[in-house]
């Protein structure tokens, strides 16, 4: 049974057909619209979430499926201490394929240990979004034409942000990316990342705390939020949140065809006065979300042998 927990399941060349795939189904949606016919996803999600969940569900609906949904862990039987192994076993009676989020690192994969439809990693505690990372790669490809020969540009919190360890692992698979780290002291890139992937791979990086230093280099900048849940501490979170606000000022010494990014939701570090700028591509990022998705369902059914 083939899973998506880790973006690294995904070889370079099972990632560009995806994209290819989501391309496709962007541009010729009707040819998709019954492909899941009678099929249902369930949509596990034990943390909030807007995008993730509701573009999974429109995914499935616009590929002619059906979704079950568990949107809140108050409304399943987690709350009476049921186990992830068990939930997976149980919802694989009822549906074709999972897409769980999890606040425990790890959680997706101990579903996909227990569950005998495909499990889809929807984003687990700090860990990885491996479907945000396409969501990214798609975007990406879509603005600028290519996946290589790019300076990419990571803002904000690079310690908890998942959204941010997943692109750099899947970035890091292609040709003549150089990255540049922005961020304060306590939200640096994990020094795990920095040795499994960017010095395993002899991968250009620089850190630095100085977003308009840089910004003239970047032909991405993908920003991030600084995440009060992830944070032990109050006072720490109040001190970081706003460490970087992009604005229009900031942008006027970045490049003209600069792609700006951002998984979503901002609370402060992107200016609403940028949502007009050309550059500004974060809602096209919701949009191919849900092109992705309906790609990674399709294939993932038909790997199972369901369609
Ligand atoms: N990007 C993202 O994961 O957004 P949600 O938390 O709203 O799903």
């Amino acid at each position: 049974m083939r899973h998506l927990i880790d973006i690294t399941d995904l070889s370079v060349e099972e990632l560009d057909e995806l994209l290819d795939l989501a391309s496709d189904i962007a541009e010729n949606p009707k040819k998709y619209q019954e492909s899941c016919k009678h099929k249902k996803l369930a949509s596990l999600f034990f943390e909030p979430s807007t995008r993730t969940r509701l573009s999974f569900e429109a995914a499935m609906f616009d590929l002619g499926g059906n979704v079950l949904t568990v949107s809140d862990a108050n409304s399943s039987s987690a709350s009476k201490g049921e186990s992830v192994a068990d939930t997976a076993k149980t919802v694989s009676c009822y549906a074709d394929i999972i897409a769980m989020r999890h606040p425990k690192e790890g959680a997706p994969f101990v579903a996909s240990k227990n569950a005998s439809i495909p499990v889809i990693n929807a984003g687990d505690g700090g860990h990885n979004h491996p479907t945000q990372t396409l969501t990214d790669l798609l975007t990406i490809k879509r603005e600028k034409g290519r996946l290589d020969n790019l300076t990419v540009g990571f803002c904000g919190d690079l310690k908890f942000g998942r959204t941010v360890h997943s692109l750099i692992d899947a970035l890091s698979r292609y040709t003549n990316i150089k990255f540049v780290l922005i961020s304060p002291e306590e939200l640096k890139l994990p020094s795990y990342v920095k040795k499994d992937v960017l010095a395993a791979n002899n991968l250009e990086y620089v850190q630095t705390a100085d977003l308009e230093e840089v910004i003239p280099q970047l032909d991405i900048l993908y920003m991030t939020r600084v995440q009060r849940e992830r944070f032990f501490n109050e006072e720490d979170y109040l001190r970081l949140k706003d460490s970087y606000i992009l604005t229009p000022e900031k942008l006027k010494k970045a490049k003209e065809d600069l792609a700006i990014l951002h998984p979503l939701p901002r609370v402060n570090e992107i200016s609403v006065a940028i949502d007009e700028d050309p550059r500004a591509c974060y809602f096209k990022q919701v949009l191919n979300g849900k092109f992705v998705r309906m790609a990674l369902i399709l294939t993932l059914l038909k790997e199972a042998g369901t369609l």
